[in-house]
């Protein structure tokens, strides 16, 4: 078979997931709770088929055989997040048990299967405890994920050499605090840019412990879902809507991640605004003295934008909004079973911005995949023949390989995600996983894509 896409040595292929969305168990095993456990308690009607978070896909409990799927589809690096509710209970105090074990024989198993584990700290799964004292917005839950973190890497840190504090860290913001898709269901910018900047203390604090151990080989990053904003036309107005939207969606977690500061012109906005957050001294010289080691790129869509056809109600709420319409581009490329748009080169956008205006700063794929309703039509011979998913990467892929072959610093590629799982408020609707899940018997069953990554990763390149 000729390789047309080759891609560098040791490049990571794999696949990421998050302990709430795949672990299941959610009350078993010691857990406390986090807010997902009692948003779906609470207004069970919020989430998709009123399916909630208690069982997902059962990895507690199956771990050892899906360790072995992974392993079977070429899997050489997976990542998974540990639950901060699971660990400690209540997110703050003493280390559950039998979360340790469970993380142990996880990371042990991965490891012994020639998979390296890359571990991330928070994916949108505050413990309901600290939620209830504030969330991001309190200084005392920085101070416990601190810990939290510190705990980690003292219990695990041995065998796992890559760290994630936060899984796309704006969700949370944007969810919780202005658009209403997470708990708490706040609608308030100014406590919004408060749990954005809190996040992005908390994040340093961590990296600061982190390289205080002096780990030779280990690195910690941080996963941001990098969302190209492309104007509508070249027009002045058009221009300056997409550069908000830019500094409001990227620039605002990426700079601080990667340079240490935050740009001066989202500053000044908010400023204008009356929506600074309240910061405190050191705040600045921790950022800028704890900038990451790598960096993990999470792209699905693009976003496009337009000035702002209509003034602002002016008795609404403060949105970034403000300042831009969205754009649907005449003839743009859907996923019509998702109602995404499918943009492949965006991935080289991305790229080529690390490389020029961030250091080419060490990178890689961390989520791309897509979302699909009611796979099961696809059935044939008992498997999901998800050709579209495979057009889907491969696309991708051949941009992102662009990239690589134009200096840019990119190491891998993961899937979201493995096997099909909980997404959120979506619960089961839109699967994107490698492996279908019964939601009845929990049996796992290939799809046709994953046969094809299975080539993709042994020839390292397709
Ligand atoms: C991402 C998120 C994942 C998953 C995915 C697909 O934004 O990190 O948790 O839900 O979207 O919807």
């Amino acid at each position: 078979m000729s390789i047309q896409y080759k891609f560098p040595d040791g490049f990571w292929w794999g696949s990421a997931t998050s302990a709430t969305q795949m672990e299941g168990a959610a009350s078993e095993g010691g857990k406390g709770l986090n807010i997902w456990d009692h948003w779906y308690a609470t207004e069970p009607n919020r989430f998709f088929d009123g399916v909630g978070p208690e069982t997902t896909s059962d990895f507690y409990n199956k771990y050892k055989k899906d360790i072995q799927l992974m392993k079977q589809i070429g899997h050489n690096s997976f990542r998974l997040s540990i639950s901060w509710s699971r660990l400690i209970p209540g997110g703050e105090g003493e280390v559950n048990p039998e979360a340790v074990t469970f993380y142990n024989n996880v990371i042990d198993e991965l490891i012994e299967n020639d998979i390296e584990p890359f571990v991330n700290l928070f994916h949108f799964d505050m413990p309901l405890e600290l939620q209830d004292i504030g969330g991001w917005e309190s200084r005392r839950v920085i101070d416990a994920y601190e810990q939290y973190a510190q705990k980690s890497f003292e219990l695990f840190g041995d065998r796992v050499k890559k760290w994630f504090t936060f899984n796309e860290p704006i969700v949370p913001v944007e969810g919780g605090y202005l658009y209403d898709f997470h708990y708490p269901n706040v609608v308030d910018a100014k406590r919004a840019f408060q749990v954005a900047y809190n996040t992005m203390i908390a994040h340093a604090k961590a990296v600061q412990v982190y390289h205080s151990l002096n780990v030779e080989d280990g690195q910690i990053g941080i996963i941001l879902n990098l969302t190209p904003s492309y104007p509508r036309s070249s027009n002045p107005a058009d221009l300056k809507a997409s550069n908000i939207c830019d500094l409001f969606f990227n620039r605002s977690f990426l700079d601080p991640a990667v340079k240490g500061e935050y740009p001066t012109e989202l500053v000044q906005l908010l400023e204008e605004h009356g929506q600074l957050p309240e910061t405190e001294v050191g705040d600045k010289e921790l950022l800028k003295n704890n900038i990451i080691d790598f960096l993990g790129v999470n792209y699905y869509q693009p976003r496009r934008v337009k000035s702002k056809e209509t003034l602002p109600n002016p008795y609404s709420p403060f949105m970034p909004d403000w300042f831009f319409d969205n754009y649907e581009m005449p003839g743009r490329k859907m996923n019509p079973y998702r109602g995404w748009e499918i943009y492949e080169k965006g991935i080289y956008d991305i790229m080529i911005n690390l490389r020029d205006n961030y250091g080419n700063v060490e990178s890689f794929i961390s989520e791309n995949g897509m979302g699909v309703q009611d796979e099961a039509r696809f059935i044939k011979d008992g498997r999901i023949e998800d050709d579209y998913r495979i057009d889907f990467i491969k696309g991708h892929l051949e941009w992102l390989h662009k990239a690589i072959n134009e200096g840019c610093n990119a190491k891998g590629y993961h899937l979201w995600t493995f096997l099909d799982n909980w997404s959120w408020m979506n619960a089961y609707k839109n699967r994107y996983g490698f492996y279908s899940v019964n939601l009845e018997t929990k049996e796992r069953t290939a799809k046709k894509s994953a046969t094809w990554f299975t080539d993709v990763s042994t020839n390292n390149g397709f």
